[in-house]
């Protein structure tokens, strides 16, 4: 992988300033496509038990190797867009290239900027000006912007929209608006060299003109004539955008960049994210579903989270080719909490009615208790408000049940104040909603919750 990486930069570093015989990465993943090594399986624990899902899951998907197969080739088959979100990027088709899908960056290839989940952002390329002397400044995200070359005087302002090249970056540039300065724009790379050093590189110059604008973390730079293909150079180079999806926030920045499969943390794998609709409560841009396909089944993801989950986050390369941990697997507690359907779960045929018969009789009528009612007209729209009890939460939080109020009165958390709901009609303290209700309201939410 890293050997790749630091060819791939060679590449672009040998061929800077020369747009002729500069070859652009081919867009596809660089990825070495070789077939794991099928050695022998790793032993580990066979799970024993009587769930009817895990058991499933373990005949069929007993390895890395099958779970490719049988869900991953069907799920991101070449005509949806589950695992990327428009081109080639990431091609699962191969055991190979599903075990390079570890730890690789997600959303490499996005369609457009907008379909980019934060997450996936990576460390921006980082600017400077070589004539002046202020610190090299993270790239956010960059446009060059087509039309007719118009000159502006040096002491002109040029318009925040002006053909042309417009980078942003994070931080505020430390030169005067309102005049030109006549430099060479530096792109900076980090790289780790074959010691394991990590080391900076130019990636790209470009001379120009170039002024600061409106916040100051906005510079536009003069693409004339004759600059034209130092500057479509400069795009193939393939600037890594650290607000890749321009909505400010830095996504590498706090440290909770993942990545397609992160080894150990299916919850925080991108790939999961993207069958679910969301990541821990974020919505992930981009279609949910595999449509056209068939979706995976409780017993896909099963295997697929199991497979993740029993994948060594310390370790440099996997073996497809191993069992699956199914006996050490979290999941196998609760299977059908990862319907990705959520089994027909919707408000209207199956939450409304549950919350009606079973809340009802005290969160209904003329003076509803807690002044929650649940069973007239609008009671969605009277979920997205607030809790009494605790002001901080709303009772409903879509793609979040941990923080729905009203999911934390129903599993009794222990932050509630109150009773667990719902409370014995007869007085006798609280009861549980069955857990088949239970399940899907809970389903209901993490699916984002909707009013259908
Ligand atoms: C027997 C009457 C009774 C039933 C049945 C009942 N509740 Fe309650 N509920 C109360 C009372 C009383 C309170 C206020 C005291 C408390 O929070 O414990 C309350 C409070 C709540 C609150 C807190 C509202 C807020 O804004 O803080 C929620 C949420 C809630 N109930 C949900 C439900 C749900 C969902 C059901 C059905 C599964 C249900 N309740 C069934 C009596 C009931």
């Amino acid at each position: 992988m890293r050997s790749t990486i630091a060819m791939v930069l060679a590449a672009l570093v040998l061929g800077c300033g020369d747009a002729e015989t500069y070859k652009p990465p081919s867009g596809s993943i660089p990825f070495e496509p070789e077939r794991p090594d099928v050695g022998t399986p790793n032993p580990s624990t066979t799970y024993t038990g009587s769930d009817p899902f895990v058991l499933d899951a373990q005949m069929r998907m007993p390895t890395g190797v099958d779970l490719q197969r049988k869900v991953i080739l069907r799920t991101c088959g070449p005509t949806n867009g589950v695992c990327h979100n428009q081109k080639e990027y990431p091609d699962l088709h191969t055991t190979g290239t599903f075990a390079s899908a570890i730890n690789a960056p997600c959303n490499l290839q996005p369609g457009t900027f907008g379909s980019v989940f934060d997450r996936c952002e990576r460390l921006g390329d980082r600017f400077m000006m070589t004539e002046q002397k202020f610190k090299e400044i993270e790239i956010g995200w960059y446009e060059v912007v087509v039309g007719a070359y118009v000159e502006y005087g040096d002491n002109e302002t040029p318009p925040s929209d002006a053909a042309g090249f417009h980078l942003h970056v994070r931080d505020v540039v430390p030169l005067e608006h309102g005049r030109a300065y006549w430099g060479t724009g530096t792109f900076l790379r980090n790289f780790i060299n074959a010691q394991g050093a990590v080391e900076q590189l130019s990636i790209f110059t470009y001379n120009t003109r170039w002024w600061v604008l409106d916040d100051g973390r906005h510079l536009y730079g003069e693409v004339h004539d004759y600059q034209a293909e130092d500057m479509e150079a400069l795009q193939k180079v393939g600037i890594v955008q650290g607000d890749q999806n321009r909505n400010g926030n830095f996504g590498a920045r706090d440290g909770k960049s993942v990545p397609l499969l992160n080894p150990g943390k299916p919850e925080e794998s991108y790939l999961v994210a993207r069958l679910r609709g969301h990541m821990q409560g974020d919505p992930i841009p981009g279609t949910r579903m595999p449509l056209a396909n068939q979706p995976p089944s409780v017993t896909d993801m099963l295997a697929l989270m199991c497979f993740i989950e029993g994948l060594d986050p310390n370790a440099k390369e996997w073996n497809l080719s191993s069992s699956i941990n199914y006996a050490g697997c979290s999941y196998i507690a609760n299977p059908e909490a990862l319907s990705l359907v959520g089994a027909g779960v919707h408000w209207a045929d199956r939450v409304w009615p549950i919350l009606q018969s079973s809340c009802g009789g005290c969160h209904g009528g003329s003076s509803p208790q807690a002044g929650l009612d649940l069973l007239s007209d609008g009671a969605w729209t009277r979920l997205q408000g607030f809790a009494f009890g605790n002001p901080q939460l709303k009772l409903i939080d879509p793609g979040r049940p941990e923080k729905s109020y009203l999911w934390l009165k129903l599993a009794g958390d222990g932050s509630i104040s109150g009773s667990r709901m719902p409370l014995d009609p007869l007085g006798s303290g609280s009861r549980s909603l069955p857990q088949d209700q239970l399940d899907s309201i809970q389903t209901w939410i993490l699916a984002g919750a909707l009013n259908d």
